[in-house]
């Protein structure tokens, strides 16, 4: 029997290795996936050999993640709850992918992956393994075996795993869009995030200006200079992180019922969606731009609810798309510690007239122009008014 897991590296899925071969018997096959996740991507092959994998595959899927998720986060504004960037939630149907991928090259239909029974990752990932393959036998050995964290480090040591020593404090999910921590003493909400949880937001003072230049909806260049994604999403990340921007903390109503208290570390996400919206503003109609709201709120709702494959979500994603083909232009940022402004923008695209807004030139509706328009515009609310005053 062959087990394909989806590895982090981390406490979990090391455990994992160990407890699927010790209780099925199983050679068990692991999968890296590559998403941007900073890691060494050597001793963390190490630790899966030493758990005892019996094969470890290595996959980089950074481009995919950029090109069939990252960018779609960007256009659909993806907040969940206002504030995550889902960054999370959007890679799991990608690895769940890649772990079909490896088992049907191997011909199993076994595949693990190492979420708990309390979040939503194990929804995306059964989620998604079985839209991609039905008969996909899926286990979740941290769903069976009844360990703590505590437990788990225990199991480690008495069979002389090697584990990552961090990995046993705070759960880190990493991959370039952002940083998710979750555990230890997090987990207490009324409790300050200690320093040593954050990794690419440093507390400063300092400030930054940056201009992002977008095509069709999807950031191309900073300051003039023109970059891929990948290296556009890193530079933001180094530029807005270095001055401790980035950090969210905020209470998050899971998929399974309950509320948890979230944190995480995802400083170009924030700047560039913040950045897309307020180009989007620039250009849409009012009723476009309030018809985009609902759309992106839905997208981010069914994205975090592990509800990738459900065929809603694509309906509203070639819509959001099909809405950017206008949205071209620059947008200009500062960032500064926790916070994040938007400085200037500029779009060919833009129906916004110089003329016609100033107070100092041009254009002015007549007297006789205005008074019309507001009689008229009013008119709904004043007669339903009066007709409602005089039946009182
Ligand atoms: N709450 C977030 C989400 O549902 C982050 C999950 C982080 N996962 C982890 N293993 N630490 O997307």
């Amino acid at each position: 029997m062959k087990i394909i897991l989806a590895y982090s590296g981390g406490l979990d899925t090391t455990v994992s290795i160990r407890w699927l071969k010790e209780k099925y018997q199983a050679d068990v096959i692991t999968v890296t996936v590559d998403v941007g996740q900073v890691d060494d991507f050597k001793k963390l092959e190490e630790r899966a050999y030493s758990a005892g994998a019996s094969k470890h595959y290595m996959i980089d899927a950074k481009e995919e993640f950029v090109k069939g998720f990252v960018t779609y986060d960007i256009i659909m504004n993806g907040l969940y709850e206002d504030v995550y960037p889902l960054s999370t939630a959007l890679a799991r149907p990608l690895i769940a992918e890649k772990i079909v991928e490896v088992a049907k090259k191997e011909g199993t239909e076994f595949v693990a992956h190492g979420s708990t029974s309390k979040g939503n990752d194990q929804v995306r990932f059964d989620l998604a393994v079985m839209s991609k393959m039905p008969n996909a036998k899926i286990i979740a050995p941290a769903r069976i075996w009844g360990m703590t964290r505590q437990d788990e480090v225990k199991f480690a040591e008495e069979r002389g795993i090697q584990i990552k020593l961090e990995s046993s404090k705070y759960s880190i999910d990493e991959n370039l869009w952002g940083r998710s921590i979750e555990g230890d003493v997090i987990s207490d909400p009324s409790v300050e995030v200690p320093e040593d949880a954050f990794e690419l937001t440093k507390r400063t003072s300092d400030k930054s200006r940056m201009v992002i230049e977008f095509d069709k909806g999807i950031p191309v260049s900073i300051n003039g200079k023109d970059l891929d994604l990948v290296t556009l999403i890193k530079e933001v990340n180094r530029i807005a992180g270095s001055t401790g921007f980035g950090r969210v903390d905020h209470i998050e109503n899971r998929v399974v019922g309950f509320k948890s208290r979230e944190v995480y570390e995802v400083p170009a996400a924030l700047v560039l969606i913040a950045a897309h919206k307020d180009l989007e503003k620039m250009i849409y109609t009012p009723l476009e731009f309030r018809f985009k709201k609902y759309v992106d709120s839905q997208w981010s709702d069914l994205v975090y609810q592990g509800l990738w494959y459900e065929p809603l979500r694509e309906t509203l994603q070639s819509t959001g798309e099909g809405m950017n083909k206008w949205i071209m232009g620059k947008v200009e940022v500062e960032v500064q510690g926790d916070g994040m402004r938007i400085i200037g923008r500029e779009s060919i695209n833009s129906p916004y007239s110089d003329k016609v807004a100033s107070y100092n030139k041009g254009w002015y509706p007549s007297d006789e122009m205005a008074r019309g328009f507001i009689e008229m515009w009013g008119m709904h609310s004043l007669l339903a008014r009066k007709v409602r005053s005089d039946a009182l």
